[in-house]
């Protein structure tokens, strides 16, 4: 292996990579990084490179094998459970993935947006009735696909604050032990959850699953529970970041808002550059099962590989002056959702929710500013998702 850099994650802008990425970028597109524990990992930075690897099988998602690499002491606690989906292989992931597919078609989102809209609209009226100033965080992004994901699954949104300290304890607790008792605490809450709707059936996908699935025995109660977790965390807080990033991405660039609120058919182009741009899930891992030649290196079994997706998403190859947002870019082939078999599931659902709420917020709203000067907003740590803590802003 060649010379590793220290892997160090956190931003100095909230939308620009990492400084600490720099090393990474230059030594690209294959090189090394070392752990908080000292291991050596691969890191891929280049984007051909990257979407190779992450097509191909010989690369696992399995985090309960011993030599899944982990980034941070305080993810030491993944190993102790088989989660579904994004933690396993195929066959078994594609049994699960086939079960879900159909409740993120793109057929089924669109018939969800009026249900979206009404939800974006109400916080709005809420968010106008209550302010000036606002703190968009706490009434808009995280709100907006937390109850669109209440909706979908069938999870009472009156439950919200208990599942979203949960879910930020899970992803950004202090240690291991924290995640680990969050998890936990989470999956009592499902298991209660889903005993109720054994009684009484409502009309969402988890009381699908029971009729269609934990009936007739093709999924275990303990797969639901955490089935449910997944699904929940994943689609609230991924979400929330993009809101909160991307509204503050734009008031720092006026330019860029100004054609936006101009050309309404401009939003899908401009999430999708928004996607690239902010890579909010900046470090997504696998570990190697047998040994993959690529770009006249080998990635032995058992090697740990990283991919820092903000980094691949900038690879100038692909994406001319990738350090400047552009709107009028194809951004498409990013990697901001993932790629291969374990590619976002729910990415019909957030590009609904991203165009909806920041169409709606910068049409209600189009004198929208920061309440308080850039450089004092607080922005998530880098070992988590990417995202505001709080966004203060005024009108
Ligand atoms: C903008 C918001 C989102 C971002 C940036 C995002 C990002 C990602 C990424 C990078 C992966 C791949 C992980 C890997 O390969 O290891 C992924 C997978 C996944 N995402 Fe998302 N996601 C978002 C929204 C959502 C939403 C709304 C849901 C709704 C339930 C969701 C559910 C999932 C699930 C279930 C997987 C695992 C899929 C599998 O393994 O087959 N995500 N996401």
């Amino acid at each position: 292996m060649t010379e590793a850099i220290p892997y160090f994650q956190d931003r100095t802008c909230p939308y620009h990579p990492p400084a600490g990425y720099q090393p990474l970028r230059e030594a690209g597109p294959l090189t090394h990084v070392t752990f908080y524990d000292g291991r050596k990992v691969w890191a891929v930075t280049g984007h051909t490179e990257a979407r190779a690897l992450l097509s191909d099988q010989r690369l696992s998602s399995d985090r309960q094998n011993p030599a899944f690499p982990i980034p941070f002491e305080r993810f030491a606690a993944i190993r102790r459970v088989r989660t579904p989906l994004i933690g396993v292989d195929d066959p078994e992931h594609n049994t699960q993935r086939r079960m879900l597919i159909p409740s993120f078609s793109v057929k089924r989102i669109a018939a969800l947006r009026p249900e979206i809209h009404r939800i974006v609209d109400g916080l709005l009226d809420r968010m106008l009735e209550q302010g000036p100033p606002a703190e968009l965080v706490s009434a808009f992004a995280l709100p907006v696909p937390s109850m669109v994901i209440c909706s979908l699954l069938g999870v009472p949104y009156a439950d919200h604050e208990f599942f979203e300290e949960e879910s930020r304890r899970i992803l950004r607790g202090r240690t291991a032990e924290e995640a680990e008792d969050a998890r936990l605490k989470l999956e009592e809450y499902f298991a209660g959850l889903i005993a109720a709707k054994e009684k009484n059936p409502g009309d969402g996908l988890l009381d699908e699953l029971i009729e269609e699935r934990l009936r007739p025995g093709s999924l275990t109660h303990d797969e639901l529970v955490r089935l449910a977790m997944i699904l929940l965390v994943a689609g609230h807080e991924t979400t929330a970041n993009m809101i909160s990033l991307g509204t503050f991405t734009l008031l720092e660039h006026p330019g860029h808002l100004d054609r936006l609120k101009a050309e309404e058919d401009l939003m899908p182009a401009a999430v999708e550059e928004l996607m690239r741009f902010l890579s909010i899930a900046d470090g997504v891992l696998r570990v190697a099962k047998e040994d993959i030649e690529i770009g006249g290196q080998i990635i032995r079994a058992d090697d740990g590989v990283l991919f820092p997706t903000s980094l691949i998403n900038r690879d100038d190859t692909v994406y001319p002056s990738p350090d400047e947002l552009d709107l009028d870019r194809s951004a498409r082939h990013h990697v901001a959702f993932g790629f291969g078999i374990h590619q976002c599931l729910g990415q019909n659902l957030a590009r609904a929710e991203m165009e909806i709420a920041l169409r709606s917020l910068f049409t209600r709203i189009p004198e929208l500013r920061l309440a308080v000067p850039a450089a004092e907003i607080p922005f998530k740590p880098g070992d988590t998702l990417q995202g505001m803590i709080e966004l203060p802003l005024a009108w």
